[in-house]
């Protein structure tokens, strides 16, 4: 199970990879040894982001549209199949310009108007209009490539497949990608862009897969993301410091990531209107406030992780409603009371983690074998490895009562304060079983 979250969160990769992966365990082996061979990126210095971030930003016209001739960008000479293969060539070239470093030299033979031949890019029949051939996808994964993207992408009205990940990118997302119309999956994951949350993704009416993942990402995520018909979000390791927006129970996705920013607030009572949701992974956030009872609700849930985050409260009972649930991780947090029975006797668990919190009881049900159940770190006083009593009983004076909580009437709608310019260091060994890099073998697979 551990290697799902490791691909969930720490090998960006194709969606489709990951759909087969999911559908297929005994594919989770070659496709990590794949990631892998390809771990070997040559880091760009921050004076070479600069420069990239620069270069992208002298190019960017004012308004951050796109205004130019075709005709006048190609030359006349040049004879295209059709007009839309023609944009693409322009499209195709000022990406080529954009790129500072190629160190497989993908964009060689990049050359001339037969773009359909150009490595990487790949062309299919017009959804519109079958007799025209048009670009279709671009998938740049794990090429090494430094650059920008270039506002001439927006020329691209027929792309649907944009994976770029485990690059060398840099700067911002252009708002003239919003032409991009057919967008279905945008794979920027693992490169190094910034800015705020990319509001082009709410421009793009087809769009299904968003994987932002490993960027520095800022700020707020808007709300409307969560009223699209989008089936994956992977937000993890950026630096987005909002709440999780209430409309987030709107949301029809089916894996959401949140993990390794600093979202703040509490976790949403909408969130148990979820209707699609399998996979919902918090990990280490600045996330407080008591658990909401309305997770127990979603039924088809298979990953709920939540840990090393700031949780107050009880378990509620409800959570026994998690019948699908196959990993249950609320560990590092200042959760207390009793672990309930339902909740340790859930039959689909294979790892239910509460460690490092001050519960000071479990049901009989969680000292059970056939699973991993880690119960370290509390007040468990007939358990090994718990805190000191001095601790525990500090803690029970400050206990938290759940109905009165405040996010009880739903999560807080007042601002953040602004973000202190500060560094943050994580302790070395927080998180250390997700945030390792994966071990080269895996016993088992
Ligand atoms: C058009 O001709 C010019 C001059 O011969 C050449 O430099 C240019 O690359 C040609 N354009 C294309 C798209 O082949
Ligand atoms: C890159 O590829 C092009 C086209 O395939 C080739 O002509 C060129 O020599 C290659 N450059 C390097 C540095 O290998
Ligand atoms: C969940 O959806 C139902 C039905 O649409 C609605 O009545 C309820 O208020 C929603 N719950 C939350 C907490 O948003
Ligand atoms: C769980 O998934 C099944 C099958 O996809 C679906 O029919 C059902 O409505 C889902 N249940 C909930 C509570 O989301």
């Amino acid at each position: 199970m551990e290697a799902v979250i490791f691909l969930v969160l720490y090998i960006p990769m194709a969606s489709t990879m990951l759909k087969s992966a999911m559908d297929k365990p005994q594919a989770f082996s070659s496709f990590i040894l794949f990631a892998c061979l390809f771990s070997s990126t040559s880091a760009l210095s921050d004076a070479e982001v600069s420069y990239i971030a620069r270069r992208q930003l002298s190019a960017l016209p004012e308004d951050g549209q796109l205004n130019l001739d075709i005709d006048k960008q190609v030359g006349i000479n040049a004879t295209f199949e059709n007009q839309r293969l023609k944009r693409a060539y322009v499209a195709l070239q000022a990406l080529k310009r954009a790129v500072y470093s190629d160190p497989f030299n993908i964009t060689g033979n990049w050359v001339g108007p037969h773009v359909c031949g150009y490595t990487r890019v790949f062309c299919a029949p017009a959804l519109d209009d079958p007799n025209l051939n048009v670009v279709a996808g671009i998938d740049l994964n794990h090429d090494d490539i430094a650059g920008y993207l270039p506002v001439e992408l927006g020329l691209l009205n027929d792309l649907a497949l944009f994976h770029i990940n485990s690059n060398r990118f840099c700067g911002i997302i252009p708002q003239a990608l919003s032409k991009i119309v057919l967008m279905h999956e945008f794979d920027i994951s693992n490169n190094r862009f910034v800015g705020p949350f990319p509001d082009v993704f709410l421009r793009w009416p087809a769009v299904k897969y968003i994987d932002i993942r490993f960027n520095d990402f800022e700020g707020e995520i808007p709300p409307e993301i969560f009223e699209k018909d989008i089936d994956a979000l992977f937000l993890n390791d950026n630096r987005f410091t909002s709440t999780i927006p209430e409309t987030i129970g709107k949301s029809v996705a089916s894996i959401v990531t949140f993990a390794n920013n600093k979202f703040k607030g509490c976790i949403p009572h909408s969130i148990g209107n979820m209707s699609n949701v399998n996979q919902l992974i918090f990990i280490n956030n600045e996330l407080s406030g008591c658990l909401p009872g309305e997770v127990g609700m979603l039924r088809n849930l298979t990953i709920f992780d939540v840990s090393m985050n700031s949780l107050t409260g009880t378990v509620p009972e409800s959570f026994g409603g998690l019948e699908s649930a196959d990993v249950l991780d609320i560990s590092h947090n200042k959760l207390s009371g009793v672990i309930p029975e339902s909740v340790c006797k859930l039959t689909s668990l294979s790892i239910l983690s509460f460690s490092h919190n001050y519960f000071s009881g479990e049901g009989s049900g969680c000292l059970r074998r056939d699973i991993e159940v880690e119960d370290g770190g509390n007040c468990l006083g007939s358990r090994p490895n718990q805190k000191s009593s001095e601790e525990c009983e500090a803690e029970v004076k400050r206990a938290v009562d759940c109905s009165k909580d405040k996010c009880s009437k739903g999560s807080s709608t007042s601002k953040p304060p602004p973000a202190k310019e500060e560094e943050v260091i994580l302790p070395p060994n927080m998180g250390s079983r997700y945030s390792s890099p994966p071990p080269p073998m895996f016993p088992g697979y």
